[in-house]
């Protein structure tokens, strides 16, 4: 235990660049939005200031809309593809111009409720709420125009799963002629047979040029998206985030902030009721341009674990867990095994992450299913033990795929030692 929590601090602090930690060298090397705010929990068991700075550098380059980009690239790096120079976002520190799912509210709580020194604590939270709010209110307008309490992603990017199966059938409506000639850099740094395809590549593509066709302009960018989705596991953790930043917001006194978010979680665990499958027993994504299910048995359909769904659905997906458990050696796999597209190595296809670990087993708890919780819990301290700190894993064997060394693997491995 010791060990590994030593071995997992040190990770964090060879990523370290001062005010923000870099996932991994080589294939990440700016600062991603939802990688920090868990990375901001790991920190925060052996050195709160460095916690709270962590989402201070990432909210200080907030968008003047409320969006909170998901990669800031605070260093020239001709390592990885699109840089800066393809995202031409005109931001003063160059970003991107999509978001990524909005752990935020749930991390700011969880470390002010540890914290050693409440006051300072309390002064550093109140600032990072007002703008977490901004988020917030930001996602449940440009990004759920009609008002129903359900938020849509406009780019694969956005759900941190870049290339589920989920998205394969909404991306056959999404062009890919006439992008510009590129060079990947990821397949440089990592195996190609454990990372996206070229096909899903021209298309990621593809949807970003027509973004930055759009000047950016969010007012705009999710009706003109054919690519509008809505994924069970980023709105579960919207809603999570709202609720935990309502109960932060009530203890600092912010009222204001702590109605609208507690309204935000309230209507979207209901409008959550929509993406319920009976026949997978668990939650699936709906494509918004169509207003169908779509098809497809993925980890983000667990997701939902963390937010406050009704009994019968949490102890569902706990059967829905165990299930899977059964048809592989590690959970929690990242899709259905059962299911013909799933790809033990690929990236989201298959394989088992931790900081999803984390998330479903604090769902489980919280649900009073600490025996399925705590066979998460092994199975990712057993994946540390045998592969080290990656950045996912085969969940048949166990084998390390993808980066090494990675920083909020190791953060969440001290959160699951915590
Ligand atoms: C990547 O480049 O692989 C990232 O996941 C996109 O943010």
């Amino acid at each position: 235990r010791a060990r590994l929590a030593s071995q997992a601090a040190q990770i964090l602090r060879e990523n370290d660049r001062g005010a923000y930690t870099v996932p991994t060298k080589g294939l990440y090397p700016f600062q991603w939005n939802w990688d920090s705010c868990l990375t901001a929990l790991g920190f925060a068991s052996f050195d709160e200031d460095r916690a709270w700075r962590e989402m201070e550098t990432l909210f200080a380059h907030q968008w003047p809309d409320g969006m909170v980009p998901h990669i800031v690239f605070h260093q020239e790096d001709e390592g990885y593809f699109p840089g800066p120079e393809v995202w031409q976002t005109e931001r003063p520190v160059p970003t991107s111009g999509i978001t990524q799912p909005p752990v935020a509210g749930f991390a700011a709580r969880r470390i002010h409720e540890r914290s050693a020194d409440k006051a300072e604590s309390a002064r550093r939270a109140a600032a990072l709420v007002k703008k977490i709010d901004r988020w917030h209110a930001f996602l449940y307008t440009a990004r759920d125009p009609r008002r129903e309490g359900l938020v849509a992603i406009i780019h694969p990017w956005e759900s941190g799963r870049d290339n589920a199966v989920d998205w394969d059938e909404p991306f056959r409506r999404v062009p890919h002629e006439g992008i510009a000639p590129y060079r990947r850099r990821d397949v440089e740094h990592a195996d190609p047979a454990h990372r996206p395809t070229k096909e899903q590549y021209d298309r990621y593509l593809w949807l970003l040029e027509h973004f930055r066709h759009h000047g950016w302009d969010n007012e705009l960018l999710h009706d003109v998206s054919p690519f509008r989705v809505v994924d069970p596991g980023f709105n579960a953790i919207l809603i999570r985030s709202c609720a935990d930043l309502a109960a932060l917001a009530e203890e600092l006194g912010m009222d204001a902030i702590a109605r609208a978010n507690r309204a935000r979680a309230e209507k979207g665990l209901k409008a959550l009721e929509r993406l319920w499958s009976e026949a997978h027993g668990q939650y699936l994504c709906l494509d918004r341009t169509t207003d169908a299910l779509i098809d497809s048995p993925s980890v983000g359909g667990l997701i939902p674990l963390l937010a406050a769904i009704p009994e019968v659905r949490a102890r569902a997906l706990g059967s829905r867990i165990e299930a899977l458990g059964a048809r592989c050696r590690f959970v929690v796999p990242s899709h259905d095994p059962a299911d013909p597209r799933f790809d033990a190595k690929r990236y989201w296809r298959g394989p088992a992450w931790l900081i999803v670990n984390y998330l479903i087993a604090d769902g489980l708890v919280a649900a009073g299913m600490d025996r399925v919780a705590e066979a998460i819990r092994a199975s990712s301290l057993e994946l540390i033990e045998k592969g080290g700190f990656a950045e996912y894993y085969d969940p048949m064997t166990g084998e390390p795929c993808g980066g090494n060394r990675f920083t909020w693997t190791a953060a969440m491995v001290l959160e699951f030692l915590n």
